[in-house]
């Protein structure tokens, strides 16, 4: 099953709950939050009290995407507030085992994600030890919507879906970053099946025809082996 994620960091942020409502009339299934720090990357969004404040005016999947330093310190404020998937960056901590298993022991989804020059295979250990139900491969560098994707990010979409099927290992891979309707096919035959999309869908006037024009490239280029 192919997931999509619209971002919310390219939503109308002043009509914020009925921007959401939009994007999920049109058939999303989760919604991407980008928490940035303005230390792990060069810019600034949201925090714990917006998660809080719209979590009531929607039923979709939070899948929030925290790029900021010492996500541990932040992390329970996090879940307090609503979150359902919690991904925290590779290389923002030195511990990125105990966070995953942390967020397994509160039954909250984890995710890890590695950015443009993090190779694939830092996370094979926590993918073997079963700590990941999702890995967020980045094809932008993170910090801001509305880049193009670097497509050779796919190779390590590549290797991990070979790692994850080699060891019989259920994993969702999540791809963010300069996806559209056009390339979210290159992004699924390279084993990806969770879409993260800003700009594409909230910047669409018609965000039901580009989610199904993106599940139609997903259905044609599935990962199969
Ligand atoms: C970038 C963020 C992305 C971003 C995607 O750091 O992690 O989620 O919002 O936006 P688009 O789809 O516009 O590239
Ligand atoms: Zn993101």
């Amino acid at each position: 099953m192919t997931y999509i994620s619209p971002s919310l960091l390219a939503a109308d942020f002043k009509n914020l709950a009925a921007d959401i409502k939009r994007i999920a009339d049109a058939g999303a299934n989760y919604l991407h939050i980008d928490v940035m720090d303005g230390h792990f990357v060069p810019n600034i969004t949201f925090g714990p009290a917006l998660v809080a404040s719209i979590r009531s005016t929607t039923k979709l999947i939070f899948d929030v995407h925290l790029m900021i330093s010492d996500p541990q310190k932040y992390i329970p404020e996090f879940i307090k507030a609503g979150a359902d998937i919690i991904t925290f960056h590779y290389e923002s901590t030195d511990d990125p085992e105990a966070i995953l298993q942390y967020l397994r022991d509160r039954e909250v989804r984890t995710g890890i994600a590695i950015s443009p020059n993090t190779p694939a295979e830092v996370l094979y250990p926590l993918i073997e030890k079963g700590l990941c139900d999702m890995v967020l491969v980045m094809t932008v560098e993170p910090g801001f919507g509305g880049q193009k994707m670097i497509p050779s990010t796919l190779d390590k979409v590549r290797a991990i879906r070979r790692f994850a099927n080699a060891h019989s290992i259920t994993l969702d891979i999540e791809v963010d970053g300069g996806i559209n309707a056009e390339n979210t096919g290159f992004c699924t035959a390279a084993g990806a099946n969770v879409i993260v999309a800003g700009t594409a869908i909230f910047g669409s006037k018609k965000p039901q025809a580009i989610i199904r024009s993106m599940r139609e490239a997903a259905r044609n280029n599935k990962f199969f082996e």
